[in-house]
Formats: structure tokens, sequence, C-alpha cells
């Protein structure tokens, strides 16, 4: 166990409806770590989430975020503590469609306590650096997917958590506009300092992540890069054609 770890697991069990899907998963990421985890669906990546994020119990095991071991939180206390310590992005934004964006973004400091004038302007600055301070007063249910992803990386931020979980968060985003939020999601650990781990069924945004994972019949594995270019050819061919392709442009 290392408290400055933001992710400390071991030994994690977990079943749902009589399968076992997650089985004895060990874990551990640092601060301004991204990961990605790859897994058939169906296989326990967003059970995986929820476990690491104490919104449900494992059957066996140990899961420590910034060194609090989530089995010993409260239910009183376990959200105030989950508001501050991870920051949440879902594959439809899912935001509050009657409220603004800019309303969406600075909603988890109001309901943590935050004075308005002091969460609008925090939320204000996130949006405008996310790049979609345009939209700050517009409904959330105009937006483009995109934009409502920025929107939900910027709620995500509010709090400024040690670390962002993010499930599927491309998902329903056309090329352009995943190749935009992945590579606004992969920056937030070196302008935030934040660790991220996303999950995902896309090996184009598994892959520029620091760290590749693969969940499979309860195994999580750390993916070597020759793993990785086995899974995803592909993929792994544009992340290293990338260096080249700015050169030629230069
Ligand atoms: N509370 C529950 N009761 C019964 N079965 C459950 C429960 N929660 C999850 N499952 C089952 O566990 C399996 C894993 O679900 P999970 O949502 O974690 O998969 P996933 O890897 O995120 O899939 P996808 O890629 O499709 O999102 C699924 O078969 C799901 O039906
Ligand atoms: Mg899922």
């Amino acid at each position: 166990m290392t408290a400055s770890l933001t992710l400390d697991v071991s030994g994690l069990t977990c079943e749902a409806g009589g399968r076992t899907l997650l089985r004895d998963v060990a874990l551990t990421a640092r601060a301004g770590e991204s990961l990605a985890v790859t897994g058939p669906s169906g296989s326990g990546k967003s059970t995986l989430l929820a476990v690491l994020a104490g919104l449900r119990p494992p059957r066996s095991g140990t899961v420590r975020v910034c060194g609090t071991d989530t089995a010993t939180l409260r239910p009183a206390k376990a959200a105030a503590w989950r508001l501050r310590t991870i920051g949440f992005v879902y594959q439809f934004g899912e935001l509050l469609p009657e409220l603004s964006a800019i309303e969406n973004a600075a909603l988890p400091l109001l309901i943590g306590g935050t004075g308005r004038a002091q969460a609008y302007g925090t939320a204000g600055r996130l949006l405008d650096e996310l790049g979609v301070g345009k939209v700050a007063d517009s409904p959330a249910d105009v937006l483009s997917g995109g934009e409502r992803q920025r929107v939900a990386v910027a709620r995500a931020l509010s709090t400024r958590p040690p670390l962002i979980v993010a499930d599927e968060p491309t998902g329903a985003l056309d090329e352009q506009a995943t190749d935009d939020v992945c590579e606004l999601l992969f920056s937030l650990p070196e302008r935030y300092g934040t660790t991220v781990l996303t999950v995902t069924h896309n090996p184009l945004v598994a892959v520029h992540a620091d760290r590749r994972l693969h969940l499979r019949d309860g195994r999580l594995e750390e993916l070597t890069e020759a793993r990785a270019e086995a899974e995803a050819p592909d993929a792994a061919r544009s992340e290293v054609s990338e260096p080249a392709s700015a050169e030629a442009e230069a």
C-alpha cells in the first residue's frame, strides 16, 4: 500500500448475475498517469469503474483511492468524498438538459457548498480552457456531442479531483469529435495533474493512454507495446505515425 498512489487496488473480485466479472484484479496508478481499459462488451469495464468509485461493493479485495479504503467510507460521507476525489465522464455527457453548459459545469461545486460566484467563475474558466466558453449559456440539449463531452469534462474537473474516470467517453461521437475529445481527455494529466482512467471499445482511443489494460474473463492484464499492437495494429501504427506526420507538416 502506498498512500501517494491515486489508485491502489489488490485482490479485487466482483460478481454479478451469478458470474465472476473481476477475478483477483490488481491495479495501481500514480498521479498524472493516463490508463485505458479495453475489453469485450459485458466483460465488466463499467462494473470495474463503479467498484473503484466505491459505488458498488466488491466481493473481496481492497480499493484505495488517494489513500482512502473505499470499504471504510460511511454512506453519509461517501458522496462528499466522491465529489472531491473523482470526476466522472459518461458516454453521452449525461448533462442536465434544462440547464446551461455553465450551470452543468458548476453543479458539483454548488452541491459541494461552494458559493455561486466562485462556482460559476471556476466553471466559466474551465469551459474557456476546454474550448467551449462560447456555448457557456446555451442549454445543454442544443450542444453537439463533442461540445457536450467537453462540458462533461469541465464538470468532472470542477472540484479539481485527483482522479477522472471516463466510461466510453467517445462512444457516441464521430471520428473528428472522437479525436478532439481524446486529445482533450489525455491532455488532462499534464494540464491539471489528474490521473485519467478511461474504459473504451475503441483502440484508437486507448492508444493515447500512457498505459493500456485489457479485461477479459475477469482478468485485468497490462498490455505491453507488442501485445497492444497485436490487439489493434492500426491503432498502434497511427500512434507511431503521429510524430512523423507532424514533422512532415513542419
Ligand atoms: N447488478 C447486476 N445484476 C446482474 N447482472 C449485472 C449487474 N451489473 C452488471 N451485470 C452484468 O455484468 C456484466 C458486465 O457488465 P458491465 O456493464 O460492467 O460490462 P461492460 O464491459 O461495461 O460492457 P459494455 O462494453 O457493453 O458497456 C453484464 O453481463 C451485465 O449484464
Ligand atoms: Mg460499460
